[in-house]
């Protein structure tokens, strides 16, 4: 089973595919923390890509499309993968379309997490992330259980993303609705298309994400 999550900055694309990769032994692809790898590895694509991401734009096509496709190829990908923050343009998901053709794959299920703009400016400049394993918390709706302790792997240190700040944020939810909110329709033509409440608690997601995946 093949799955895409769509929806703003916030929205609860990285956090629930995380949950589902865990329940339902799918892979998460997420082209952001692709991106971010490759920025904090200083490679030739990570300083090309840095200040776009830095400036909330997207990052272009072309290159977004060779890092995903290579990534489908790996082994561990064959029982299927959730698409996290990918495709973000038409043009992605035109390539997307032709690249899993070529590769005899499909897309099960679109989901898009509705949510409210406003809300998603104080999910993103809260949101800490676990520098050991990755885990990802919240300033209030998801602090680890002892305060400054992972939850997961009991580390100390924790990170926010530089581009996490509000005035990025509003960049990012522009760049979503001018560019990304297009692809809903193009998804419901193909009737893929399912609708989860992303405002609700992180665990009654879950819950309606498992029950559309089936
Ligand atoms: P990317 O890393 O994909 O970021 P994003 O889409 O902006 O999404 P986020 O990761 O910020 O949000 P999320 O929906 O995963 O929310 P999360 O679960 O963490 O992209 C970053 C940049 O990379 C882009 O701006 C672009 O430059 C580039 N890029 C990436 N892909 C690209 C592409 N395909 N094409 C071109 N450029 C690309 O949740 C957020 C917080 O809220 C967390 O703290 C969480 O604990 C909390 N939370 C989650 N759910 C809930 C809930 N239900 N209730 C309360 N709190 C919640």
């Amino acid at each position: 089973m093949n799955v895409i999550f769509l929806g703003p900055p916030g929205c609860g694309k990285g956090t629930q595919a995380k949950r589902i990769e865990q329940m339902r032994g799918l892979v998460q692809l997420s082209t952001g923390d692709m991106l971010r790898l490759e920025i904090t590895e200083e490679t030739e694509l990570g300083n090309q890509v840095k200040e776009v991401m830095n400036a909330g734009q997207l990052v272009s096509d072309d290159i977004i499309v060779k890092l995903i496709s290579k990534r489908i190829d790996e082994p561990n990908c064959q029982n299927g993968f959730i698409l996290d923050g990918f495709p973000r343009t038409l043009g992605q998901a035109d390539a997307l379309s032709i690249m899993l053709s070529d590769k005899g794959l499909e897309i099960s299920h679109v989901i898009e997490f509705a949510v409210d703009d406003e809300a998603m400016i104080s999910r993103i400049t809260g949101r800490l992330t676990c520098d050991s394993c990755g885990t990802g918390y919240h300033d209030e709706y998801r602090k680890p259980q002892k305060e400054g302790v992972c939850d997961v792997c009991g580390g100390t240190e924790f990170s926010r993303r530089p581009d996490d700040n509000e005035e990025t944020v509003r960049a990012r939810l522009v760049a979503y609705h001018e560019q990304t909110a297009p692809i809903i329709a193009y998804y419901d033509d193909k009737s893929v298309l399912r609708s989860v409440n992303g405002m609700a608690d992180i665990d009654q997601v879950t819950a309606e994400l498992n029950e559309v995946i089936g």
